[in-house]
């Protein structure tokens, strides 16, 4: 049984847990405080859940999620989490997180600074367009569900929508297009970390967060995109 060590236990890191459960992964999550604050999500969770510090729910990790948005003086499990595939799915939202000029000129993207702040782990940029929540108007039943389980589709499907993976290491890309795959999603691979700003909040597939995006779409979506750098 392969165990997903998530970091942040919000919207995204909650309903991911939900997910990778029902795709018959163990999940052991973590939040910023002690680990009784989770007591009703692990309770929701059921036995392939765990509550536990952030430090050891990235020791228990085969595979490490990093679910909320970057800050540089973030303090985060380093040992822990040394030689694990890491995944980052947060969005660079400058309503939210303030303005790194070093991402806004076009130097390097917010999740090579992930990288750099887990210099020895395998930081994949994952998650990151496909919404943890229930459409804004709910106008059928369906809507009421997260894109990451109301897109999701068997393999093969002619409807089966794709997400992005991006990162600087090969074997990460692969553990995470096994994880798309048992959860109902293609993958296309935007590597390096360098090149993911093109899926970034505003690109042109990024608008696809709702509804989802064909294989072929996606691809021609990530080449549409321009980069708008400032400073
Ligand atoms: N929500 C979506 O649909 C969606 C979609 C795509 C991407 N994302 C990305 O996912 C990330 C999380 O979004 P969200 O909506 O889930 O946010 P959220 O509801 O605010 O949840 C953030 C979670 O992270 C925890 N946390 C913060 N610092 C931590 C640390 N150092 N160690 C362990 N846990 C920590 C928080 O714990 P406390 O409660 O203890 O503070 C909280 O459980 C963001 O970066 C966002 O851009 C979200």
């Amino acid at each position: 049984m392969t165990t997903l060590g998530i970091l942040g236990a919000g919207q995204a890191g909650s309903t991911l847990a939900r997910v990778v459960i029902g795709a018959g992964y163990d999940v052991v999550i973590a939040n910023s405080r002690r680990p009784e604050t989770l007591t009703s999500l692990v309770g929701e969770l059921g036995p392939h859940a765990r509550a536990a510090w952030a430090q050891d729910a990235a020791a228990a990790a085969d595979i490490a999620v990093v679910a909320f948005p970057y800050a540089p003086d973030d303090v985060l499990p380093v040992a822990e989490l040394a030689g694990k595939v890491v995944i980052d799915n947060n969005n660079y939202m400058v309503w939210r997180d303030g303005n790194f000029p070093e991402v806004d000129s076009g130097r390097t993207t917010i999740h090579e600074l992930r990288q750099q702040q887990l210099p020895t782990s395998k930081v994949v940029k994952a998650f990151t367009h496909i919404q943890f929540h229930e459409r804004y108007e709910i106008r059928v039943p369906s809507d009421m569900l997260p894109a990451v389980v109301r897109l999701a589709r068997p393999a093969g499907a002619p409807d089966r929508k794709a997400l992005v993976v991006s990162s600087d290491h090969p074997d990460a890309v692969d553990v995470v297009t096994r994880l798309y795959d048992d959860l109902g999603f293609d993958a296309v691979d935007n590597s390096p970390l360098s090149e993911s700003w093109r899926s970034a909040p505003g690109t042109p597939m990024w608008r696809h967060a709702i509804d989802g995006q064909s294989r072929e779409d996606l691809v021609r979506n990530l080449r549409r995109a321009r980069r708008v750098t400032v400073g």
